[in-house]
């Protein structure tokens, strides 16, 4: 297994579009990192790049301490599964798992250990003589990773391997590669536009927006203390509320209702008092108390949680109850926000 290292990455389309801006990342050995951002972002494109199958405009790739920058990639001892796992449909689930090295003529026996070892790691001894539309989309998918175990590359790089599969199986599959990963105790690289798998699946996660890196942590550091607005609206779910206010000394006015600061929330907003700023609540911070009135527009129950969707002072909001609860439209539920992000309004960064 290896580290692996991403130095100022540019990538410029021959059409002259900038994908990836100024990209910088070292990967611990056997750290699970993954890239998430909207469509178009320029995950695939980082990806592609550590893969060697797009050439990089600028920048360094250290893979193990070597550069590879220019170095093909058969020569890069990385393995990458796609979201269309394009597995040979007339071969067998077995031949499919071997194909990468039978062609590299590996000694038979070795091939045999290797794909058996494959097989067992991911469930499929039984289905080895399948052929592939015998498969489920779950066990193609497993196949497909298999394909990737079997030459112990240095560095595994999923795209999106999840996407074509439904919520359930998702889910299951994606326990799945995490065992995978402790298991082979493996790099990887993996790519998706769903926060919900970035948060359960990442040791760091690297969050994109139109081709520049917004921040780079721990799931709970994205989630806990987002770097600015995007990283804020993009991770956690249902999305974090977001309103204009006013800092007025030791109390936050929105739409003209005033909010109380803690000591410490207004010493981190004095440099902004008298200012706007944009106040961030998240659904699940927002909860039964007296400082504010909702007024009920809809109300979802979720088994152990409740959404409340409403207007604050004519603003939309999000509430999410930890308790099974009805309310109705038109209803005023007194709430409080039991925890308040704060961002600058001009540079959109965290306060
Ligand atoms: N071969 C190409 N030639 C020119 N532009 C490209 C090429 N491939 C991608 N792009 C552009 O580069 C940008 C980043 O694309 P990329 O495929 O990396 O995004 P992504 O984050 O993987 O998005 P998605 O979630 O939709 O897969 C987009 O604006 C895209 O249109
Ligand atoms: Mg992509």
């Amino acid at each position: 297994m290896a580290s692996l290292s991403l130095k100022n990455l540019n990538k410029i389309y021959d059409n002259d579009v900038q994908a990836v801006y100024d990209f910088n990342l070292d990967v611990k050995d056997g750290e699970l990192i993954v890239l998430v951002g909207p469509s178009g972002c320029g995950k695939s494109t980082t990806l592609r790049m550590v893969a060697g199958l797009e050439d990089i405009t600028s920048g360094t790739l250290i893979i193990d301490g070597k550069d590879v920058t220019a170095m093909p990639p058969k020569d890069r001892d990385i393995a990458m599964v796609f979201q269309n796992y394009a597995l040979y449909a007339h071969m067998t689930v077995y031949e499919n798992m071997a194909f990468s090295l039978t062609l590299m003529k590996e000694n038979p026996y070795v091939i045999h250990e290797k794909v058996m070892a494959a097989a067992e790691i991911l469930g499929l001894t039984d289905q080895l003589n399948k052929k592939p539309k015998q498969l489920s989309g779950g066990q193609r998918q497993r196949v497909a990773m298999g394909r990737a175990i079997v030459r112990t590359p240095k560095v595994f790089l999923f795209d999106e391997p999840l996407s074509n599969l439904d919520a359930k199986l998702r889910g299951a599959t994606r326990r799945e590669i995490l065992l995978l990963h402790k298991r082979l105790g493996a790099t990887m690289l993996y790519v998706t536009h769903d926060q919900t798998e970035a948060l359960t699946l990442a040791d760091r996660i690297v969050c994109m927006s139109m081709g520049y890196v917004q921040q780079i942590g721990t799931p709970l550091e994205l989630y806990d203390t987002p770097a600015n607005v995007f990283v804020a609206s993009f991770i956690g779910l249902p999305p974090m509320n977001f309103f204009d206010a006013l800092v007025s000394g030791d109390t936050l006015e929105v739409e003209g209702l005033s909010i109380p600061l803690s000591e410490e929330e207004a010493g981190r907003l004095r440099p902004y008092d008298g200012k706007f700023i944009t106040l961030g609540v998240r659904p699940e911070n927002v909860d039964h108390g007296s400082d504010l009135a909702i007024k009920v527009s809809g109300c979802e129950n979720l088994g152990q949680t409740t959404l409340v969707h409403g207007t604050l002072a004519g603003h939309k909001i999000t509430a999410k109850l930890r308790e099974w609860g009805s309310y109705a439209i038109g209803e005023e539920l007194s709430v409080s926000f039991t925890r308040m992000h704060f961002f600058d309004k001009e540079t959109t960064n965290r306060i």
